[in-house]
């Protein structure tokens, strides 16, 4: 009922709108005051989690790329090698698991039967394996060692938007947490990140409340047979979590490729008028930023229409894009919290358009307990 939705059309509106909350949720209480991460319910000795010498992600769908992204934060933070792996394909390839590696998998369900089973295998391997997941009490988290959960509440829409925000906030500390127990960070850098963190919400807030372009960009793009999406580094995951929300709910082609590989081969799908979002990193020191500009510059020149999710003061995106929607100034590391929900609204907005059911996608299930 309307009621229900919370005076929105659809389950899917309502969830994007309620990420501030579901990821300020998921951070609650798992912090001291001076940013020392108190993951209690991590079960798994500090020993042990010090012993720790690869760790592996598993998971599908949408919760497969907030485990991309989360691969980028790890390593990075605790210089601990760390691989992301379809569920699916992990199960059956006989990979090499064993006490010395923690595997984390991520299900905003908790019963999505590919998990499960490389769960089972990882265990039966001596693997420890710790759960990120939105469903107290559900079958993956029981049969983990340890969980973290995400605090989104009940996630109705089948398309994942709030359940992939609140994952990439769990992700986000434990990497912090992984980095503190094994001491690749400072107390005083950890700190830092965990208030950025906490500064996120209202700033994904902003982006809600500056959402009018996109919405205007959805009912422009309706006649289109396919959109591409483009991003680097943590904007890769976004670009292909962008491109699966289109897919899910609008049925229409879309792709998201990762910038710097488009020159070796999906160069060649441009048309002239293709929509081609890009997710554009903040400026920063190093060299990802004007990487992503002059990839924008390449399907400018091909006659493609650039759609640049930039940060608010970045003009140099603006000479090559037709259109550009502004994200609020954030870490590099942290973007996708905020990059990804233009997207959402976008995928949310075009399936309305075009009549869509977006709560109940044709074909698909909220949680799919069959292999
Ligand atoms: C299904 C849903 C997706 C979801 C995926 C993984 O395919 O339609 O939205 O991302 O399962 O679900 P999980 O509950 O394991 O995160």
């Amino acid at each position: 009922s309307a009621a229900e939705k919370g005076g929105f059309d659809w389950f899917m509106r309502k969830e994007i709108y309620e990420q501030p909350k579901a990821v300020a949720d998921t951070l609650l209480g798992r912090h001291t005051d001076d940013g020392a991460l108190t993951l209690d319910e991590i079960r798994i000795s500090e020993t042990e989690l010090r012993n720790i010498a690869k760790i592996i992600i598993i998971a599908a769908g949408t919760s497969f790329y907030a485990g991309m992204v989360a691969k980028y934060a790890i390593e990075h933070w605790c210089r601990v090698p760390c691989e992301v792996e379809l569920a699916s394909e992990f199960r059956y390839r006989d990979p090499i698991v064993g006490p010395t590696t923690l595997v984390v998998a991520i299900s905003q369900s908790g019963e999505t039967a590919d998990t499960l089973m490389a769960i089972r295998h990882a265990r039966e391997q001596h693997a420890r394996v710790l759960a990120i997941c939105n469903t107290n009490g559900s079958t993956i988290p029981r049969e983990s060692d340890a969980v973290i959960y995400t605090h989104a509440g009940p996630e109705i829409g089948v398309a994942s938007t709030k359940g992939f925000t609140t994952q990439l906030a769990a992700c986000y500390l434990l990497g912090l947490y992984l980095a503190q127990v094994k001491g690749t960070m400072y107390g005083d850098e950890i700190h830092a990140v965990v208030k950025e963190l906490e500064s996120l919400p209202p700033l994904m807030q902003q982006v809600l409340d500056n959402a009018q372009p996109v919405l205007d960009l959805a009912a422009r793009l309706v006649d289109q047979p396919s959109v591409l999406f483009l991003g680097r580094h943590v904007g890769y995951p976004v670009a292909l979590e962008g491109a699966l929300k289109l897919k899910e709910i609008a049925y229409l082609h879309a792709e998201g490729f990762a910038a710097g590989e488009l020159k070796h081969g999906p160069i060649a799908i441009i048309e002239p008028g293709m929509p081609v979002f890009v997710v554009v990193p903040p400026r920063g020191r190093d060299q990802l930023h004007d990487k992503v500009i002059s990839n924008i510059q390449e399907i400018r020149a091909r006659g493609a229409r650039p759609i640049a999710i930039a940060e608010a003061d970045d003009a140099t995106v603006e000479e090559f894009s037709t259109t550009v929607i502004r994200l609020p100034k954030v870490s590099t590391i942290l973007q996708p919290l905020v990059a990804v929900i233009p997207l959402q609204l976008f995928a949310c907005e075009l399936a309305t358009v075009l009549g869509h059911d977006v709560d109940q996608p044709r074909n698909l299930a909220k949680s799919v307990t069959v292999e």
